[in-house]
């Protein structure tokens, strides 16, 4: 077994861990990051791509805003589109001037690792068997296979960034974490189609038949979603299926025009709520979706991870440079706070838009009934925008 050390020793090269690394990095401390999947893997999955002012601004201000700020799409407002008509939240009157960025996650994804090769980080793909060890301890290791060899990395930290089936979870007695979790009973359809979105903004549409979601990537490329029940695989949704469900869903009186284009990608995803507590064990902090995780109506899941690795590398740095671990011993409260916060709002929207297999006419009624009260108060329409854009103080 041959040992090596480092400060902070990451599981997982996703957007929490490769931020993570990229942050600490600029604090003078350093990582290792040990990956289980290939390079290109990660950079071809493709996940959400909504990215909140704060996480914009965070990227802009550690140096991996250029590639974003001309290939991101800036949107301003997002249309709520029920009984045929489009109803527009404007998120930047309701805000004071706040928006929202769609670059997809991949991209982030390719900025960070770009980043971090140029910096001669020490990130490792296509590593085997990781686990964690004494992390109750001031010594904590990683043991890994990479490249045939077996090493046990020692670090001063341990930070679990891999994910909602990752292993980092396991190395915490389960006495010590309590899991909080809904199930929703349904699901999304995605595809990634190549051709030009129908609409500038983001459609989320609720109709008898479902939820149906209109996004994009690029100018080129739209995103689209449709819910599913809950058990259908992709065999039920042949492409054709998927096409007839968005054209109905996304029906307007005024004629809106979905076009189609050739399916480049298609998935589906559960909608699925999951929140660890506590985010800490001794010296192993979780963070993104290795603790916890949110339906994808509201679009938080990036914009969380971020936000979790964002106040971590900050505690790491404090206890550094002042070893005072008071930062470290509040991270997992600071984080739940927007944790929960973000829950609420994705249950909100979740609940709001989607059809449940067990809602009568009466619920239908009630949905309708917010869905004009969200859209027409003032008060209620701000209320979605300033968690949809990203809510700094919880
Ligand atoms: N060993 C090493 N790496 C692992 C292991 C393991 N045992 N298990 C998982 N990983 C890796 C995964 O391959 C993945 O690249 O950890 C990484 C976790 O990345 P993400 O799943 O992207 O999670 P996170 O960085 O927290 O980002 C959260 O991702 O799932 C989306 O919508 C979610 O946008 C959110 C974001
Ligand atoms: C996406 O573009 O993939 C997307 C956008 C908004 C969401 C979820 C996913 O709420």
């Amino acid at each position: 077994m041959k040992r090596e050390k480092t400060q902070v020793g990451i599981i997982g090269a996703g957007p929490a861990g490769l931020m993570l690394s990229h942050l600490l990095a600029r604090a003078g401390i350093a990582s290792v990051i040990v990956e289980r999947r290939s390079r290109e893997y990660i950079e071809k999955r493709v996940r959400a791509g909504v990215l909140e002012q704060g996480t914009v601004q965070l990227m802009r201000d550690t140096g991996l805003g250029e590639r974003m700020d001309r290939e991101g799409l800036v949107h301003r407002g997002i249309s709520l589109r029920f009984e045929g008509r489009d109803h527009r939240i404007a998120f930047d009157e309701l805000t004071g001037g706040s928006t929202i960025t769609v670059y997809g996650q991949q991209e982030v994804v390719k900025d960070l690792i770009a980043a971090r090769i140029a910096a001669g980080a020490r990130l490792h793909f296509e590593v085997e068997d990781v686990s964690a060890h004494d992390v109750s301890t001031s010594a904590p290791k990683l043991r890994y296979t990479f490249a045939g060899e077996q090493i046990e990395l020692e670090c001063d930290f341990v930070a679990g960034c891999d994910g909602f089936r990752g292993v980092s979870r396991d190395a915490i007695p389960a006495d010590h974490l309590v899991r909080y979790e809904r199930e929703y009973p349904f699901g999304w359809v995605g595809i990634l189609a190549n051709v030009a979105p129908s609409s500038e903004e983001l459609i989320y549409a609720s109709h008898d038949r479902g939820f149906a979601l209109h996004s994009m990537r690029s100018p080129t490329l739209t995103r689209l979603y449709v819910q599913c029940d809950r058990g259908d695989t992709l065999d039920d949704w042949p492409d054709g299926r998927i096409w007839d469900e968005l054209h109905l869903r996304l029906a307007t009186d005024d004629g809106f025009a979905l076009i189609e284009g050739p399916v480049v990608e298609r998935a589906i995803a559960w909608m699925h709520s999951v929140v660890t507590e506590p985010m800490q064990y001794g010296r192993l902090f979780l963070a993104g979706d290795a603790a916890h995780i949110v339906p994808a109506t509201g679009a938080k899941g990036l914009n969380l991870a971020v936000a979790d690795v964002r106040v971590l590398s900050s505690a790491l740095d404090s206890w550094y440079r002042t070893g005072s671990p008071a930062a470290l011993a509040s991270y997992s409260d600071t984080c739940l706070r927007r944790v929960w916060r973000a829950q609420h709002f994705s249950n909100w929207m979740t609940t709001m838009l989607h059809r449940f297999p067990t809602d009568d006419a009466f619920q239908r009624k009630l949905q309708i009934a917010q869905l004009r009260w969200v859209s027409s108060s003032r008060d209620a329409a701000a209320s979605l925008a300033e968690n949809y854009v990203g809510i700094a103080a919880v």
